[in-house]
Order: C-alpha cells, then structure tokens, then sequence
C-alpha cells in the first residue's frame, strides 16, 4: 500500500527505546522526516546512531523529559525553527508508575497526570497550528489495553490513559474539518524494557520467575506470543497514512486478541 508518508515530517516522542523506537524507525523507513525525543540522552544518541544507518534517513534527535513543561517548550521550538512545524505526532510516553491504588501517593498520581495526560495536551496545542495551517495532520497517541479493561495494578495507567481517550475523541471531532485525525493505539503486551521490569516486579510479589510470568501472559493471548514494537509500528503507520484519512477518534488494539469485549 502506497502511504503518502514521504516527506512528512513526524515528531515521536518517548523514542529511544520500545514502541516509540519502533514507530520512529518505521516511519523513518516510509520516507518521513522524524525528530525523535527522550529524557535521556545517552539513550538519544544512541537510537540516532541506529537510525542514522538506514538508508535515506531523515532524522533528528531533540531531548525532551516529557514531565518537564520547559523541555516540552523547547522541543516544539527547536522542531519550529527546523521543519515549521509537524504533520505527525506520536505521543508516546514512559509507563506510568506500577501499583495498587493503597501504595500510590499524591506524588505518583501528579507525576501521572503530567506523563500520560498533560504531555499530549502540550505538545497539542503547541503543535497544531502547524496542522491547521496546512490543512492536514495526523495525531497518534500510545495509550494501552487498560482503556479497555482495568489492569489491578495499573491504576495509573488506568485513569489517565482513559483520559487521554476521551480527549482524542472530543478533538477528533473538533479538527476533523481541518483534515486533521486523532486516533489512539492501544498495545497489549508488546517486548520491551516496560515489560520485562514489569514482569521483574510481578515475579517478586507472586515467588515465580519472571519466565514463568511471561509464560501465563502468552497463554492469554489467543496469538500465543507477546508483540514487537514493530506490531505496534504498523497500525501507526497505517493510521497516519493517506489511507487512513477517513478514520478519526478511534482505538485500534494491538494485542495479539488479548482484549476480551467486543470493541
Ligand atoms: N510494553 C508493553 O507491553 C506496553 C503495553 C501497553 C502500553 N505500553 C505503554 O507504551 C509506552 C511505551 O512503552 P515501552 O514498552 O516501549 O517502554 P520502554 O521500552 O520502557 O520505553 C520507554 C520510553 O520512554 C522514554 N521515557 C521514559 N521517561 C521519559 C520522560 N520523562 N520523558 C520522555 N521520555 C521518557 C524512554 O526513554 P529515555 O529513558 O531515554 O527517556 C524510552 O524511550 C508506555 O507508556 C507503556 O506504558 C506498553
């Protein structure tokens, strides 16, 4: 399928690393300009580094702590005084803070609020002008399988990426004259660092080994394998193409068949 990418320019966020690294490298491979960013730079560099070797690459790497409004700020001018502006965003984040609701202070749920929620508000309002402006634009958040069904203890992710949700639908209708489209997707269990840490912490709780866990998790995928970044990559892909101009404020889940409601 012809994507209609080459040439966009796409900002992903939170992309040194996981799923956000996967969705950089295949827009990258669609011939898009991509400005990656991550609170490390270490981490930066080298996912630069990676990228920079496929061939017809495009792309440059701004850190950006998502947390922090000031770098939030700094990002949208640095990619202002590069590119003018975006036709893409992928708003992806760290995972929020694992838990039980007992075990989560204010501090965890105001770090929260700001990673899941007010991150992609920022970048939103910064960023939109430009979509507006050339009468099309693509807006993709990350969310997870929790917008579907509570995960015991991910409550952080929980509320804040249902939130998110409901802000990408209230937008999709609001920008659809603008030609601009607001979809979310929402991974199952997908092989990264998140998970393996996740699994790490699981494995302590319950006396298993972290094998053990991610054993039970393939058996609860009707797949029978957990994702890569690149199934999650995918959908992005397609969502941002020309193809996908006529689909605004959805969830599209990538889990394998994890889900079990009907939508
Ligand atoms: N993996 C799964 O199974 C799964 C399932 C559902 C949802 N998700 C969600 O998908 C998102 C990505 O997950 P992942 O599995 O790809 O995680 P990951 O492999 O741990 O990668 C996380 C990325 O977030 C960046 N990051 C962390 N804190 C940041 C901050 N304050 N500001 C900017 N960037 C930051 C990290 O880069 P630096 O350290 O360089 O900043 C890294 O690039 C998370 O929100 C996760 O909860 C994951």
């Amino acid at each position: 399928m012809e994507t209609g990418l080459r040439n966009k320019t796409a900002l992903v966020t939170a992309a040194s690393k996981g799923i956000g690294k996967g969705c950089a490298a295949a827009l990258i491979k669609e011939g898009c300009r991509v400005i990656i960013s991550s609170s490390n730079a270490k981490n930066l560099e080298y996912a630069l580094k990676e990228f920079s070797a496929i061939p017809g690459a495009q792309v440059h790497a701004v850190k950006c702590d998502l947390n922090l409004k000031s770098d939030i700020q700094n990002l949208y001018e640095q990619v202002k005084s590069l590119y003018g502006g975006i036709d893409i965003l992928v708003n992806n984040c760290g995972g929020p803070h694992p838990g039980f609701f007992e075990e989560l202070g204010e501090d965890k749920w105001d770090y929260a609020y700001d990673q899941v929620l007010m991150g992609p508000v920022r970048l939103i309002k910064l960023f939109l002008p430009s979509m507006k402006q050339k009468k099309w634009g693509r807006i993709i958040n990350i969310t997870s399988l929790s917008v579907f069904q509570p995960i015991d203890n991910l409550i952080l992710s929980n509320t804040f990426r249902t939130g998110l949700t409901a802000l990408a639908k209230t937008l999709s209708n609001r920008f659809a004259a603008n030609n601009i489209t607001v979809n979310n997707v929402a991974p199952g269990y997908v092989l990264t660092q998140r998970i393996k840490e996740l699994a790490e912490n699981k494995a302590k709780v319950t006396g298993e080994t972290a094998e053990q866990i991610f054993e039970k998790m393939k058996s609860e995928i009707p797949m029978q394998r957990i994702g890569q970044p690149e199934d999650i990559a995918n959908a992005v892909v397609f969502l941002a193409s020309e193809g996908a101009s006529y689909i605004t404020g959805n969830t599209i889940h990538v889990d394998g068949g994890r889900v079990v409601s009907y939508f």
